[in-house]
């Protein structure tokens, strides 16, 4: 099969009742030409078809919290309608820098060190476009989230992949070592990390610090997932010694309250590298949401309850996911964080994650999402899939007994 090839347009062409065939060739950069369409698109489009649960892509099926959205009405409605100054609402600046003090200890200006985006997504476009060069060598955990890599190939940088390998998915730091040098400009780093929820531990971050120092290379540090740390502490790579002059921290409201669709972001870090994130901001999206940036410092003074029963609801359905996921039969590796558990497909005697994928959605009404598509290599992801537990109990627990019922080990 390959829908996955199949560009978006070409299905949406049909809407006009033209054929794929009447339609001009479709044109791409070459910065872009070798990318695929998305699997998220695919692997949903066909969850609707076939009726499937859909535990691929990572959104709750629950809303956000009142207080929140009350915020963002009251924001609307107080007439705060208007563009917001480009680098953020005055007041969301002011409440990431206390949040990222209570998180890390780290007293950041507001007004010279945070910037707003449109996700996390635009605050990494943002940073790599505004700190990268072509040709800069860029250094890429596997698997990863897949816009990195795109913003990479739009920058025109080199990358060079290290793939973290079940079942802990630690760092190979003799790799590591070999890999880092003084051609290269950075590494993009995610923890806890999408899709495997590993977290990276407090030595793989001390090793990748001194190998930075020494090279003289910035991190790019990916933490949307930071309040969904269940088995370990989370730790920012900016808050370990000599590291906060060469990282930018990128963060995001969406999955911390559940307003995915709400799209604000932000970057932290030093004046000397905001500055390059300020001005490829400022000719992306200028600026982002207003009403939605004033609702946001209101959620990021949420009182600790807010966060620790985030956490307690998330665990309890991690729980019902992957004592599930064991019971059908899978190899489920652990994950220390996220909203994702990663599993071994292998037992159910089909070769490749994509078509395993297809074969959950059509013939056992579950949708899960290969994890060949994080990879530099796509073979290294074969064996693996994904499955997200940011769904209410009882869409999970129709999942699993719809495995039980219908997925037989071969
Ligand atoms: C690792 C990671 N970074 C960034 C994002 C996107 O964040 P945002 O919606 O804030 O752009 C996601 C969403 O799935 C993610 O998993």
């Amino acid at each position: 099969m390959s829908t996955t090839t199949t560009p978006d347009n070409q299905v949406a062409s049909n809407h006009n009742g033209s054929t794929q065939n009447s339609n001009p060739p479709l044109q791409i950069s070459k910065r872009l030409e070798n990318f695929k369409a998305s699997i998220f698109t695919h692997m949903s489009n066909l969850a609707v078809k076939h009726g499937a649960i859909n535990l691929g892509q990572g959104f709750p099926n629950f809303d956000g919290p009142e207080f929140v959205k009350e915020a963002a009405i009251q924001a609307i409605k107080d007439g705060k309608n208007q563009y917001a100054r480009g680098y953020g609402v005055p007041d969301l600046n002011l409440a990431i820098a206390e949040r990222f003090k209570r998180d890390t200890g780290l007293v950041m200006d507001p007004e010279k060190e945070i910037t707003i985006t449109s996700g996390c997504t635009e605050a990494m476009a943002a940073t790599i476009l505004g700190l990268i060069n072509p040709g800069d060598e860029v250094i890429l955990f596997a698997p990863f989230y897949d816009s990195y890599k795109g913003n990479l190939s739009m920058a025109g940088a080199k990358t060079k992949g290290i793939t973290l390998r079940p079942p802990d998915f630690g760092v190979p730091i003799d790799e590591l070592k070999s890999t880092i040098s003084k051609n290269t400009r950075a590494i993009i780093l995610n923890t806890p990390h999408n899709p495997t929820g590993k977290m990276f531990t407090r030595e793989e971050l001390s090793t990748i610090a001194s190998l930075c120092i020494e090279n003289d290379v910035l991190v790019f540090t990916d933490e949307v997932y930071n309040k969904l740390a269940f088995e370990m502490d989370h730790i920012s790579m900016a808050s370990l010694p000599g590291m906060y002059e060469r990282t930018v921290t990128l963060n995001s409201l969406g999955k911390t309250f559940s307003l995915t669709g709400w799209k604000i972001g932000w970057a932290i870090g030093p004046q000397h590298l905001t500055w390059g994130v300020r001005q490829a901001h400022a000719f992306i999206t200028f600026s982002t949401s207003t009403p939605m940036q004033w609702a946001a410092a209101t959620a990021l003074r949420a009182p600790d309850s807010y966060y620790e029963e985030l956490k307690r609801d998330y665990s309890a359905k991690k729980a019902i996911l992957v004592e599930g996921l064991k019971a059908v039969g899978f190899t489920v590796h652990p994950s220390s964080g996220t909203f994702f558990v990663v599993v071994d497909h292998t037992p159910f005697g089909l070769a490749k994650d994509i078509e395993f994928c297809e074969y959950l959605i059509k013939e056992v009404g579950v949708a899960a999402i290969p994890t060949s598509v994080f990879y530099l290599n796509p073979e290294e992801g074969k064996d693996l899939v994904r499955f997200a537990f940011c769904k209410d109990e009882g869409t999970l627990r129709a999942a699993v007994e719809r495995m039980k019922e219908k997925l037989l080990r071969k």
